[in-house]
């Protein structure tokens, strides 16, 4: 037997905002599953409580705490409150994010202002709280995970949520810089189009758009990015700080035509993309078609796609 010790979680405590559905709940499968105990954080008690749920069904202790990560005092109160069930922190991910779509000669202050409060100040804030329980304890070491995007480095979505992302990735080399002295590790993990609750509102020819673009050929899944979690919050990444691990099927790499000669089956074919978004779905209580469509779960999304592609409803 091979001997994966580095990649074992067992004992360590972690905690995961926006943890109920989507790339949040993926993440805290993928800790469950190396063997940590999970506590998801969300403003959705009703789901939240659900993936705790979860969490304990695969063996783990698994918590909900409710937290909106925009407010500094629900954010400490949320930490010193899985600390004090737990015993510790370990492993924290800061998930939790918005995207607002609208064109940007248009949107208002408002909109602006929520998203950079959710992605860069709510990140912020949890990672701050999260630093000092984990500085507090002894060993004082930790692992802090944040949740970026390829909108970081690529111009994908609008100014709001890409110029979020940009700060949340060089916050965190600013931060991996800061507290190596106290064993914390920083890294930022950047997802490129994931099947989430989300994307149940992205019509078909995008998703096929998005194959076509991507050389690893499917859709990106939340269980694409369980590997990538348990790198990062395991003692295998024990020297790798201040890091954006891009995990997006070679997206990013821009290859335009390259991608079009695909001679082979994807790994992933398009009936298997949709499973965990499916399960998200279902304890939401969101009802979809065959194709896990609903375009009206961010009819935003649905309209600006429609017009992307001029399609008519
Ligand atoms: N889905 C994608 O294509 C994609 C791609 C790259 C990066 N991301 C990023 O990954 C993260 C998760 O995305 P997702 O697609 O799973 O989103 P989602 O909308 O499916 O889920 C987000 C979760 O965060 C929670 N949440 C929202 N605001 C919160 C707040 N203020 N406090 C606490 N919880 C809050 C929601 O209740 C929800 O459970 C986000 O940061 C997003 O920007 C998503």
């Amino acid at each position: 037997m091979p001997d994966l010790s580095l990649f074992v979680l067992t004992g360590k405590k972690a905690l995961v905002t926006g943890g109920a559905v989507g790339i949040g709940r993926a993440c805290a499968v993928a800790l469950a599953k190396a063997g940590a105990d999970v506590a998801i954080v969300d403003l959705d008690a009703k789901t939240g409580e659900a993936t705790a749920k979860e969490i304990g069904g695969m063996g783990r202790n698994g918590l909900f705490v409710k937290c909106d990560v925009t407010s500094r005092d629900q954010v400490q109160a949320m930490v010193k409150a899985v600390a004090a069930k737990f015993g510790r922190l370990d492993i924290a991910v800061n998930n939790a994010g918005i995207a607002i779509l609208g064109a940007d000669e248009e949107i208002p202050q408002a909109q602006w202002d929520k998203v950079i409060a959710v992605n860069l100040t709510g990140t912020f804030l949890c990672a701050q709280a999260e630093a000092r329980q984990m500085i507090s304890q002894k060993p004082t070491e930790g692992k802090i995970i944040n949740i970026a995007s390829m909108s970081a480095t690529i111009a994908n979505c609008n100014a709001s949520y890409d110029a979020s992302k940009a700060g949340v990735v060089h916050m965190t080399k600013t931060l991996a810089a800061e507290w190596g002295r106290f064993n914390i590790n920083v890294n930022c993990l950047s997802p490129s189009y994931v099947l989430t609750p989300m994307h149940a509102s992205t019509p078909l020819i995008a998703r096929q758009r998005i194959r076509e673009l991507t050389p690893l050929g499917h859709v990106e899944r939340p269980e694409d990015l369980y590997g990538a979690v348990i790198f990062l919050a395991s003692a295998a990444s024990n020297y790798v700080t201040g890091h954006d691990l891009m995990v997006d099927g070679g997206h990013t790499l821009n290859a335009w035509l390259v991608p079009l000669g695909r001679s082979v089956p994807p790994r992933v074919g398009a009936d298997q993309e949709t499973v965990q978004m499916k399960h998200d779905l279902d304890t939401m209580g969101i009802r979809y078609d065959k194709d896990g469509i609903n375009p009206s779960v961010h009819p935003e999304i649905a309209n600006a796609f429609k017009a992307a592609f001029g399609l008519k409803d």
